[in-house]
Protein backbone atom coordinates (compact mmCIF):
# COMPACT_ATOMS: atom_id res chain seq x y z
CA UNK A 1 0.00 0.00 0.00
CA UNK A 2 1.16 3.43 -0.97
CA UNK A 3 0.18 6.75 -0.06
CA UNK A 4 0.74 9.41 -2.32
CA UNK A 5 -0.36 12.90 -0.56
CA UNK A 6 -1.23 15.31 -3.11
CA UNK A 7 0.08 18.84 -2.65
CA UNK A 8 -2.80 20.73 -4.39
CA UNK A 9 -3.91 21.54 -1.00
CA UNK A 10 -0.77 22.23 0.99
CA UNK A 11 0.04 25.68 1.82
CA UNK A 12 1.78 27.10 -1.41
CA UNK A 13 3.84 29.32 0.71
CA UNK A 14 5.46 26.92 2.21
CA UNK A 15 5.46 23.59 0.18
CA UNK A 16 8.81 22.49 0.92
CA UNK A 17 8.31 22.61 4.83
CA UNK A 18 4.64 20.70 4.16
CA UNK A 19 6.92 18.21 1.65
CA UNK A 20 9.72 17.57 4.19
CA UNK A 21 6.85 17.05 6.78
CA UNK A 22 5.26 14.21 4.79
CA UNK A 23 8.69 12.90 3.79
CA UNK A 24 10.29 12.71 7.69
CA UNK A 25 6.18 11.05 8.42
CA UNK A 26 7.82 7.79 5.68
CA UNK A 27 6.20 8.96 2.40
CA UNK A 28 8.29 8.22 -0.82
CA UNK A 29 5.78 9.31 -3.99
CA UNK A 30 3.91 12.56 -3.94
CA UNK A 31 1.22 13.08 -6.59
CA UNK A 32 1.68 16.19 -8.36
CA UNK A 33 -1.93 17.65 -9.86
CA UNK A 34 -1.13 19.74 -13.38
CA UNK A 35 -3.97 21.39 -14.27
CA UNK A 36 -4.42 23.44 -17.48
CA UNK A 37 -7.54 25.59 -16.95
CA UNK A 38 -9.19 23.57 -20.66
CA UNK A 39 -9.67 20.27 -20.29
CA UNK A 40 -10.41 20.89 -15.90
CA UNK A 41 -11.63 24.10 -14.76
CA UNK A 42 -8.85 25.11 -12.94
CA UNK A 43 -5.11 25.98 -13.29
CA UNK A 44 -2.13 24.75 -11.13
CA UNK A 45 1.58 23.96 -11.39
CA UNK A 46 3.93 23.85 -14.47
CA UNK A 47 7.05 21.76 -14.94
CA UNK A 48 9.35 24.45 -13.15
CA UNK A 49 7.57 22.80 -10.02
CA UNK A 50 8.48 19.75 -10.71
CA UNK A 51 12.02 20.11 -10.83
CA UNK A 52 12.76 22.07 -8.54
CA UNK A 53 10.81 19.47 -6.22
CA UNK A 54 13.19 17.06 -8.27
CA UNK A 55 16.20 19.09 -7.22
CA UNK A 56 15.30 19.19 -3.17
CA UNK A 57 14.04 15.80 -2.85
CA UNK A 58 16.21 13.45 -5.57
CA UNK A 59 15.29 10.50 -4.34
CA UNK A 60 11.23 11.17 -3.82
CA UNK A 61 9.45 9.67 -6.53
CA UNK A 62 7.01 12.64 -8.59
CA UNK A 63 3.89 11.17 -9.99
CA UNK A 64 2.01 13.88 -12.01
CA UNK A 65 -1.68 13.21 -12.76
CA UNK A 66 -1.68 15.69 -15.91
CA UNK A 67 -5.30 16.76 -16.15
CA UNK A 68 -4.57 18.35 -19.72
CA UNK A 69 -5.87 17.83 -23.44
CA UNK A 70 -2.25 19.31 -24.18
CA UNK A 71 0.10 16.34 -24.12
CA UNK A 72 2.05 17.46 -26.80
CA UNK A 73 3.53 20.62 -24.85
CA UNK A 74 2.89 19.16 -21.73
CA UNK A 75 3.95 15.29 -21.34
CA UNK A 76 8.06 16.43 -23.13
CA UNK A 77 7.82 19.33 -20.37
CA UNK A 78 7.31 16.93 -18.01
CA UNK A 79 9.39 14.28 -18.84
CA UNK A 80 12.46 16.44 -19.01
CA UNK A 81 11.24 18.35 -15.44
CA UNK A 82 12.31 14.95 -14.28
CA UNK A 83 8.69 12.90 -13.78
CA UNK A 84 8.94 9.72 -12.60
CA UNK A 85 5.44 8.62 -13.35
CA UNK A 86 2.98 10.75 -15.49
CA UNK A 87 -0.15 9.65 -15.22
CA UNK A 88 -2.92 10.06 -18.80
CA UNK A 89 -6.29 11.19 -19.12
CA UNK A 90 -8.68 8.57 -21.27
CA UNK A 91 -11.04 11.39 -22.08
CA UNK A 92 -8.30 14.28 -22.75
CA UNK A 93 -7.20 12.71 -26.35
CA UNK A 94 -7.75 9.72 -28.88
CA UNK A 95 -6.46 6.30 -28.28
CA UNK A 96 -3.69 6.55 -31.12
CA UNK A 97 -2.37 9.76 -29.07
CA UNK A 98 -2.72 7.51 -25.81
CA UNK A 99 -0.72 4.89 -27.25
CA UNK A 100 1.76 7.35 -28.48
CA UNK A 101 2.47 9.33 -25.58
CA UNK A 102 2.32 5.57 -23.33
CA UNK A 103 5.34 4.62 -25.82
CA UNK A 104 7.12 7.81 -25.45
CA UNK A 105 6.82 7.58 -21.80
CA UNK A 106 7.77 3.83 -21.71
CA UNK A 107 11.02 5.30 -23.97
CA UNK A 108 12.33 7.78 -21.98
CA UNK A 109 11.71 5.24 -18.91
CA UNK A 110 9.07 7.26 -17.02
CA UNK A 111 6.62 5.19 -15.24
CA UNK A 112 3.02 5.21 -17.31
CA UNK A 113 -0.43 5.91 -15.93
CA UNK A 114 -4.23 5.88 -17.34
CA UNK A 115 -6.28 7.86 -15.61
CA UNK A 116 -10.25 7.40 -15.79
CA UNK A 117 -12.55 10.18 -14.98
CA UNK A 118 -15.73 8.54 -12.78
CA UNK A 119 -18.01 7.84 -15.52
CA UNK A 120 -15.89 6.52 -18.09
CA UNK A 121 -16.21 2.79 -18.44
CA UNK A 122 -13.89 0.51 -16.97
CA UNK A 123 -13.55 -1.67 -19.44
CA UNK A 124 -11.38 0.95 -21.66
CA UNK A 125 -8.15 -0.32 -19.80
CA UNK A 126 -8.33 -3.73 -21.24
CA UNK A 127 -6.90 -2.45 -24.35
CA UNK A 128 -3.90 -0.30 -22.66
CA UNK A 129 -2.95 -2.65 -19.93
CA UNK A 130 -0.04 -3.80 -21.26
CA UNK A 131 1.80 -0.46 -21.31
CA UNK A 132 0.76 0.53 -18.30
CA UNK A 133 2.20 1.27 -14.59
CA UNK A 134 -0.73 2.13 -12.85
CA UNK A 135 -4.35 2.54 -13.29
CA UNK A 136 -5.91 5.57 -11.57
CA UNK A 137 -9.46 5.67 -10.88
CA UNK A 138 -10.93 8.96 -10.16
CA UNK A 139 -13.44 9.37 -7.29
CA UNK A 140 -14.39 12.91 -7.82
CA UNK A 141 -14.46 15.04 -10.92
CA UNK A 142 -11.03 16.18 -11.38
CA UNK A 143 -10.14 19.79 -11.03
CA UNK A 144 -10.63 20.69 -7.21
CA UNK A 145 -9.08 19.37 -4.02
CA UNK A 146 -11.75 19.18 -0.67
CA UNK A 147 -14.54 17.43 -2.90
CA UNK A 148 -16.42 14.41 -1.80
CA UNK A 149 -15.91 10.50 -2.10
CA UNK A 150 -18.46 9.08 -5.45
CA UNK A 151 -20.05 6.25 -3.47
CA UNK A 152 -20.04 3.70 -6.58
CA UNK A 153 -16.07 4.22 -7.03
CA UNK A 154 -16.06 1.15 -5.14
CA UNK A 155 -17.82 -0.90 -7.83
CA UNK A 156 -15.86 0.47 -9.80
CA UNK A 157 -12.38 -0.52 -8.14
CA UNK A 158 -13.61 -3.65 -7.83
CA UNK A 159 -14.11 -4.70 -11.21
CA UNK A 160 -11.30 -2.73 -12.22
CA UNK A 161 -9.07 -5.06 -10.37
CA UNK A 162 -11.19 -8.19 -11.98
CA UNK A 163 -9.99 -6.85 -15.75
CA UNK A 164 -6.62 -6.01 -14.51
CA UNK A 165 -5.95 -9.20 -12.76
CA UNK A 166 -6.91 -11.06 -16.15
CA UNK A 167 -4.15 -9.08 -18.46
CA UNK A 168 -1.71 -10.82 -15.97
CA UNK A 169 0.67 -7.76 -15.62
CA UNK A 170 0.57 -6.76 -12.34
CA UNK A 171 -0.98 -3.02 -12.36
CA UNK A 172 -1.97 -1.43 -9.39
CA UNK A 173 -4.97 0.84 -9.33
CA UNK A 174 -4.96 4.25 -7.13
CA UNK A 175 -7.54 6.51 -6.02
CA UNK A 176 -7.73 10.20 -6.07
CA UNK A 177 -10.38 12.19 -4.77
CA UNK A 178 -11.99 12.46 -1.16
CA UNK A 179 -9.67 9.97 0.15
CA UNK A 180 -9.96 9.71 4.31
CA UNK A 181 -9.75 7.41 6.64
CA UNK A 182 -13.56 6.24 5.95
CA UNK A 183 -13.35 6.07 2.22
CA UNK A 184 -10.01 4.51 1.95
CA UNK A 185 -10.59 1.80 3.69
CA UNK A 186 -13.88 1.06 1.32
CA UNK A 187 -11.27 1.84 -1.37
CA UNK A 188 -8.72 -0.51 0.14
CA UNK A 189 -10.94 -3.42 0.83
CA UNK A 190 -12.23 -2.76 -3.11
CA UNK A 191 -8.88 -3.37 -4.54
CA UNK A 192 -6.80 -0.38 -4.53
CA UNK A 193 -3.28 -0.49 -3.67
CA UNK A 194 -2.58 3.51 -4.04
CA UNK A 195 -3.84 6.49 -2.21
CA UNK A 196 -4.02 9.79 -3.34
CA UNK A 197 -4.61 12.80 -0.25
CA UNK A 198 -4.72 15.98 -0.27
CA UNK A 199 -6.87 17.85 2.06
CA UNK A 200 -6.97 14.82 4.59
CA UNK A 201 -3.10 14.91 5.36
CA UNK A 202 -2.53 18.88 4.27
CA UNK A 203 -5.82 20.19 5.83
CA UNK A 204 -6.51 18.92 9.19
CA UNK A 205 -3.57 19.97 10.93
CA UNK A 206 -0.21 17.96 11.86
CA UNK A 207 0.86 16.32 8.66
CA UNK A 208 2.97 13.65 10.52
CA UNK A 209 -0.20 12.48 12.43
CA UNK A 210 -2.64 12.72 8.99
CA UNK A 211 0.00 10.07 7.26
CA UNK A 212 0.42 7.69 9.91
CA UNK A 213 -3.48 7.61 10.49
CA UNK A 214 -4.11 6.73 6.87
CA UNK A 215 -0.84 4.52 6.80
CA UNK A 216 -2.82 2.44 10.05
CA UNK A 217 -6.11 2.28 8.37
CA UNK A 218 -4.90 1.01 4.90
CA UNK A 219 -2.37 -1.54 6.40
C1 LIG B 1 -8.55 16.58 -8.06
C2 LIG B 1 -7.13 16.13 -7.87
C3 LIG B 1 -6.84 15.50 -6.58
C4 LIG B 1 -7.04 16.37 -5.38
C5 LIG B 1 -7.30 15.47 -4.22
O1 LIG B 1 -8.71 16.96 -9.40
O2 LIG B 1 -6.79 15.20 -8.89
O3 LIG B 1 -5.53 14.94 -6.58
O4 LIG B 1 -5.96 17.20 -5.09
O5 LIG B 1 -7.66 16.26 -3.16
P1 LIG B 1 -8.56 15.71 -1.97
O6 LIG B 1 -7.81 14.59 -1.35
O7 LIG B 1 -8.72 16.89 -1.10
O8 LIG B 1 -9.86 15.25 -2.57
ZN1 LIG C 1 -4.94 14.12 -8.76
Amino acid sequence: MIIAPSILNADNLNLKKDITKAIEAGIGRFHIDIMDAHFVPNLSFGPELVSDFKCSFPMTEAEIHLMSDKPDVLVPAFVKAGADMVELHYEAMDEEKLNYWLDYLVSNGVKTGLVLNPDTPVEVIKNFAPKLDQVLLMTVYPGFGGQKFIPNSVERIAKAREILDEVKKRVPIEVDGGINSKTAKLARDAGAEVFVAGSYIFKNGDIATQVNHLRDIIK
